[in-house]
This record gives C-alpha cells, sequence and structure tokens, in this order.
C-alpha cells in the first residue's frame, strides 16, 4: 500500500500499527499534556494526566503519532489513554521494537504454534472445551499458541523486541493511567506484501482438575482464536509534535 494513500482509508480499516493521519476533532480534551519539567522522552511528547473520568464513546481509545516511514521501516508514537488496551495482534514476518516514553504498559507476548519439521500443528482435542463456548466453525479456526511472557513496562525499562518468529503477537494494556511508547516495525506493515495484521482472543479452556496456580506459569500452551478487530477498539492519528525527520 502506498505510503501517500493512507490518509483515504477508513480508520476501521487501518491495521494496528498503520498510521491515520491527524483528525484535530478527534483529539482526547481529556488528556492534555501535562508539564511536569525537563523531559527525558523524544522532544514535546510530554506525559499526559491520568483521568479518572470514563473515557467519552466518541474518542480513540488509543492514537498514533506517525513519525517517518520507508519500505523498510515505520516510527511512530502510540498513546494508550487510562484503562484501555491494544488487543492481541500479530506482526506477520516483521521485526519490531517497543520502548515505553512515559507511563507503565503491560504487554503479553505470544506466538502461533505452526507446523515445522513435516508436523502439522497440534490439533484442538474434541473434549476441550471454553468459557464461553464455542461454535462449531469456531473450533475450525482455534490455533494453538504459546503465551511466552507477561510483563511491565517503563521508561526505565529496556526494549520490547519482537521478531517474526519470537513474541510476533502481543497485547498491550495501559496500566495505573495513560502511557506512550516509541514503535518501530522493520518492514512495516503492508497488506500488498502479505503483511496484514490480524487480531486475536485467547480462549479460556475449561479446566475442571486444573492444579491451582498452573495457569499462571508461563510460557505455557494457549489456544487462539483469529477474530475481528473489536468495536471498542480503534487507533487515531494524532500530529507528531517533534522535530521533522528526513531520509
Ligand atoms: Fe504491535
Amino acid at each position: 500500500m502506498p505510503r501517500d494513500n493512507m490518509a483515504s482509508l477508513d480508520p476501521a480499516d487501518r491495521p494496528c500499527s498503520m498510521l491515520s493521519w491527524p483528525s484535530p476533532e478527534n483529539l482526547s480534551k481529556d488528556e492534555e499534556p501535562v508539564d511536569r519539567g525537563p523531559r527525558r522522552g523524544p522532544r514535546n511528547i510530554a506525559p499526559r494526566k491520568a483521568t479518572l473520568q470514563p473515557l467519552p464513546p466518541s474518542l480513540p481509545p488509543v492514537t498514533y503519532m506517525h513519525i517517518y516511514e520507508t519500505d523498510g521501516f515505520s516510527l511512530g508514537v502510540f498513546l494508550l489513554k487510562s484503562g484501555t488496551s491494544i488487543p492481541l495482534h500479530d506482526h506477520p514476518g516483521m521485526h519490531g521494537m517497543l520502548k515505553v516514553l512515559y507511563g507503565k504498559v503491560r504487554i503479553s507476548c505470544m506466538d502461533k504454534l505452526e507446523a515445522s519439521g513435516g508436523q502439522r500443528p497440534r490439533a484442538l482435542p474434541p473434549e476441550q472445551q471454553f468459557e464461553p463456548p464455542l461454535q462449531a466453525r469456531e473450533r475450525d479456526a482455534v490455533r494453538p499458541g504459546v503465551l511466552r511472557s507477561r510483563a511491565e513496562y517503563t521508561e526505565a525499562s529496556g526494549p520490547c523486541l519482537l521478531t517474526p518468529h519470537r513474541d510476533n503477537l502481543h497485547q498491550i494494556d495501559a496500566v495505573d493511567g495513560p502511557a506512550a511508547f516509541l514503535d518501530i516495525l522493520a518492514p512495516p506493515y503492508d497488506p500488498d506484501d502479505g503483511r496484514d495484521c490480524h487480531y486475536y482472543r485467547v480462549l479460556e479452556p475449561v479446566r475442571p482438575k486444573e492444579a491451582p496456580g498452573s495457569a499462571c506459569d508461563l510460557p505455557r500452551e494457549v489456544w487462539l482464536l483469529e477474530t475481528p478487530q473489536a468495536d471498542d477498539f480503534w487507533c487515531e492519528g494524532e500530529p507528531y509534535p517533534g522535530p521533522k525527520v528526513f531520509p
């Protein structure tokens, strides 16, 4: 997809990490930048005030500051409002780096277990049930995966990295207030080149005889179901206030 054409896309059609251009009328008015003295992140991206009010339904839970993009990589900043998440999604054939600029996020990293060495991935056992129950056609689409890690990151943390085969799926939750992170993807999403964004749900298995605490042990196998983009999640653009980036 030519980068110059992205502005013409409906926001609902944009993959989760693709840019959407500024729409000032949709900027969050309840989370204005707050001055906290010298800034340690990229210039002019200031931490935003946490709010106790529920997010008005007309405002996007997540916004994206596009900084720069080439055929080789995309560079931007995601801003999550208090209590919001970027749902579980993938980055097919891509490398990525996330670095928190302010606030705290919890990142859950997963992978789909694909066929390897001529072996098919584990099939869903017929006796395996989930809560809530799945329809027959949904059961056919369930795929095995592995939840590798779940960790919290702040601006003091190192980056969170992903590769085409390791930690390629992730969910990102804002913890204890708004948060922002720098996002670099290489190469960028490009549906025309097989790099579209897919969303997933981790299914909750019914485990009547499960040992206490075993579900918390990581890494652990999970069952994944590809889903449409959630109705309550969308991402819109806002202007990047920092210095212009040149090739
Ligand atoms: Fe992502």
